[in-house]
């Protein structure tokens, strides 16, 4: 059986934190192994929340670094930088005249996103529509996304079922891989783990920064002596990401006994992800320190990338008749 085709994008409107590697970028580099992999850094999306060109670049080659850092293999997946295909934006325009005002009001990201203060731009508003043409133009079937996402993909089924059917069978109808536990990754405040709401923890932050984030990291206030709660606590859940199943019950053990601080279970957490991260860290600042190969990874990415999406584009070009001389 063939490998299926599995495309998603990362953001680049920050630095990547650890809501995103286990909700993400891990299953990214997991799929490398069974599937055709499609992973590239979205800087378009980002500008709809980032209006800091130096911000803008800083972030896309410090996620580049990351990623790689974390195990995206060049030679195994196709990675690369969207504003490398500039092409994406020109399917944007052709989708956008299959896509109904009605659908694109219903979404969900983009009311939150007015609501938390995002300024309501007409690039915000048409989000999906560019999430669209990233998908389409390289004939993904699968889109493994979080929770928060899976609204842009089922626009994106829409919209390709729309063209399709006006203009011809053109684009393969994606199928959105929903992973459930990604919804639930707390940040230090106990909310969703999210930049807009700035409490994350970077996966490569200096060890003063990741003590700092952690000392922060919301409890109760449940005394010394006594047993403490694990089911709505978010230390706990933090702390489980970086255990093996075992470990998690002497984690469990050791908030019920009494006499565990939660100051000292910090103490410790800032030690478990500091050598988690450990031999990622050190590739991390060999690549952050050597950016022209990280930028000629890139550019090969976008090679392979456009090789793959030209022909999706031209069969889109000529579906509407834009190829007039014919
Ligand atoms: N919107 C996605 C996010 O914020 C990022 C993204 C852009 C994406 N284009 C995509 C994800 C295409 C999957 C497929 O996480």
């Amino acid at each position: 059986m063939t490998p299926k085709r599995l495309l998603s994008g990362i953001q680049t409107s920050g630095t990547p934190h650890i809501g995103n590697y286990f909700g993400m970028m891990q299953r990214m580099v997991d799929f490398q192994e069974t599937s055709e992999l499609f992973c590239f850094l979205a800087n378009y999306h980002a500008l709809t929340s980032v209006s800091d060109g130096d911000q803008l670049r800083k972030n896309t080659l410090t996620t580049a670094c990351d990623f790689l850092a974390l195990g995206i293999d060049p030679e195994k997946s196709v990675f690369w930088v969207q504003s490398d295909l500039p092409e994406v934006t020109e399917l944007t325009w052709l989708l956008s005249n299959v896509t109904g005002m009605g659908l694109l009001e219903r979404s969900h990201s983009y009311k939150d996103k007015v609501s938390k203060g995002i300024t309501a731009t007409h690039g915000l508003f048409s989000y999906p529509v560019l999430m669209s043409a990233d998908i389409l133009m390289f004939g993904s079937q699968v889109v493994p996304v979080g929770k928060d996402q899976k609204q842009h993909v089922e626009m994106t089924r829409d919209i390709a079922q729309r063209f399709n059917s006006t203009y011809g069978n053109t684009f393969v109808v994606p199928e959105p891989l929903i992973e459930t536990a990604t919804g639930l990754l707390p940040g230090i405040d106990g909310q969703k783990m999210s930049k807009s709401y700035n409490n994350t923890i970077d996966i490569f932050c200096d060890k003063a920064t990741l003590a700092k984030k952690v000392m922060c990291i919301v409890t109760d206030s449940t005394p010394v002596d006594q047993p403490k709660d694990t089911e709505n606590s978010t230390l706990f859940a933090i702390y489980s990401l970086f255990l093996e199943a075992d470990q998690q019950k002497e984690l469990v053990t050791r908030f019920q006994t009494p006499g565990t601080s939660y100051g000292a279970l910090k103490k410790d957490l800032v030690e478990v992800i500091w050598n988690y991260f450990a031999p990622q860290r050190e590739l991390r600042n060999e690549l952050a320190n050597n950016t022209d190969h990280v930028i000629k990874i890139l550019k090969q990415g976008a090679d392979k990338a456009r090789s793959v999406a030209m022909p999706y584009l031209e069969r889109a070009r000529n579906a509407v008749g834009l190829n007039y001389t014919r």
